[in-house]
C-alpha cells in the first residue's frame, strides 16, 4: 500500500529506510514536512519521488495511509484531518495529548471504517513478544506484581529539537511511558487503575545537544513519575518514568508470578535479553528468543496495519491500544494532581497472536 509520511525529523529516518527497504508490503509515495527542506533532503535520501503538502496527500487517492510522525502536538489534528479525508493514519506516540481527543479520533474511525495504528511497536519484536509468551504460557505462575523503570537525564542532550519533550504531551511519561505500559499491557491485559505522583527537577532545562546549545526550555510537565498500575488480572506494578536521573540500576522491567519472576528487556527496543528464574537461590537464565526480529524494526506496526487492513482484521498495534495507554498516562497526572486513585474505563483490543517465522517471511522478503 501506498503510504505518506507526515513529518521529515529525527524519527523519520528509521521509518523511512523501513518501509522503503525491508518492508515489502509498504512503499512511501510521497513526505511532507512544514520545513521543506527537511522534506527535500528525506525524499533525496530515501529515493522518495514526490514531496507534498498535506492537503495535496490528501487529496490524492494513490495514498492509502498517512504516517503521522510529527510532534506531540499536533498528531490529533493532522490525524483527524486524515481520518476526516477517508484515509488510514498510523501515528507515532502519543496518540494525541488528550484521552478526550483520542477517543473523538476512535469515534471518527469507527464511523468511517478507517484503520488507526499508533507508535510503539516494538512490543512486535522478538523480545516482548518472547516475555508475553512466556506469561501466557504460564512460565511464572500467576502474574502477582512488578516494576519498571525508565530514567534518564534527559533528552536535550542529544535531540536536535528537543523542546517539544518538556512541553504538554511531553516528560518522560507522554514520551517513554507507551513503551512501557504498551509492554505491561500486552504482558499482564487491561488496566484497571491508576495512583501516582510526580514532581520535576527543574523548571528551566538548557539544551547541551547541536544545534540549539545553550538554548534555555521551559518545564511545563512532570519530569519524574512514580505509579503504581493496578491490572485487572489482579496484578500490581510499579512504574517510574523520569529524566531527572542521571545514574540507575534498576531493570527495564522485572515481573514477579506465583512460580517465578521474569526480566522483560528493554520495551524501546526490538531484542532482548529475556530471563527467567524459577527458583529463589537460582540466577536469571537466558531464554531463548521466539523469532529473529530483534533488530530495529520500527515501522512493523505499519507493515502488520497493512496486513491487517488486507485481512479485513484488528491490526495488532491499533488504535485502541494507544488509547488504552494514553487514558492510564493521564491517570497518571490526574492522580498526581488531585491525591486520588484514577480508574480506567478503555480497553485495549486484544493482542492477534502471529506466526513470527511466518511474519518475517512475509513482510521482510526486500532483504
Ligand atoms: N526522535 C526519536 O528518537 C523518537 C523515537 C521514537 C518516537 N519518536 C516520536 O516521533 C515523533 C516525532 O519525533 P521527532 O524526534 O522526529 O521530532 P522532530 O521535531 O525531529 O520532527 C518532527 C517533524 O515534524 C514536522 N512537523 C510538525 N508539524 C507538522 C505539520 N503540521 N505538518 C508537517 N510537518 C510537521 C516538523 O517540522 C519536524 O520536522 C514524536 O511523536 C516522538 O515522540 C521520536
Amino acid at each position: 500500500m501506498n503510504i505518506g509520511i507526515v513529518g521529515c525529523g529525527n524519527i523519520s529516518s528509521i521509518y523511512l529506510k523501513n518501509l522503503t527497504g525491508v518492508f515489502n508490503n509498504t512503499t512511501v509515495y510521497a513526505v511532507c514536512d512544514i520545513d521543506s527542506a527537511k522534506a527535500s533532503a528525506q525524499a533525496q535520501a530515501y529515493n522518495v519521488d514526490k514531496i507534498m503538502t498535506l492537503d495535496e496527500m490528501l487529496a490524492d487517492p494513490e495514498i492509502d495511509i498517512i504516517l503521522n510522525i510529527t510532534t506531540p502536538k499536533t498528531h490529533y489534528e493532522v490525524c483527524k484531518k486524515v481520518l476526516l479525508a477517508g484515509k488510514h493514519v498510523y501515528v507515532e506516540k502519543p496518540l494525541s495529548i488528550s484521552y478526550c481527543e483520542g477517543k473523538e479520533l476512535l469515534s471518527i474511525a469507527k464511523e468511517k471504517g478507517l484503520y488507526i495504528g499508533g507508535a510503539p511497536d516494538t512490543f512486535l519484536g522478538a523480545g516482548i513478544q518472547t516475555a508475553i509468551s512466556l506469561v501466557k504460557s504460564g512460565a511464572i505462575g500467576r502474574p502477582i506484581g512488578g516494576a519498571a523503570y525508565m530514567m534518564c537525564p534527559g533528552h536535550e542532550r542529544w535531540h536536535p529539537s528537543p523542546e517539544f519533550y518538556y512541553d504538554m504531551g511531553g516528560g518522560p511519561l507522554f514520551d517513554m511511558g507507551p513503551y512501557y505500559i504498551t509492554a505491561l499491557v500486552r504482558l499482564l491485559g487491561r488496566v484497571h487503575s491508576v495512583f501516582a505522583v510526580g514532581t520535576r527537577a527543574f523548571e528551566e532545562r538548557t539544551i547541551t545537544s547541536k544545534p540549539k546549545f545553550g538554548q534555555k526550555i521551559p518545564v511545563k510537565v512532570d519530569t519524574h513519575n512514580v505509579g503504581i498500575l493496578s491490572f485487572e488480572n489482579g496484578a500490581v506494578v510499579t512504574l517510574v518514568t523520569s529524566f531527572d536521573v542521571i545514574k540507575h540500576s534498576m531493570p527495564n522491567i522485572e515481573l514477579y508470578g506465583t512460580n517465578g519472576s521474569l526480566m522483560v528487556p528493554d520495551p524501546n527496543k526490538f531484542g532482548g535479553p529475556v530471563q527467567l528464574a524459577t527458583q529463589p537461590k537460582e540466577p536469571y537464565v537466558d531464554v531463548p528468543l521466539i523469532s529473529e526480529y530483534s533488530e530495529n524494526s520500527r515501522g512493523i506496526g505499519v507493515s502488520e496495519m497493512v496486513l491487517a487492513i488486507e485481512e479485513n482484521r484488528i491490526n495488532n498495534a491499533s488504535g485502541e491500544l494507544a488509547l488504552h495507554v494514553l487514558e492510564i498516562m493521564e491517570a497518571f497526572v490526574k492522580s498526581s494532581e488531585t491525591g486520588e486513585r484514577i480508574f480506567i474505563e478503555s480497553a485495549p483490543s486484544p493482542e492477534i497472536p502471529m506466526d513470527w517465522d511466518v511474519a518475517i517471511g512475509e513482510l521482510k522478503t526486500k532483504i
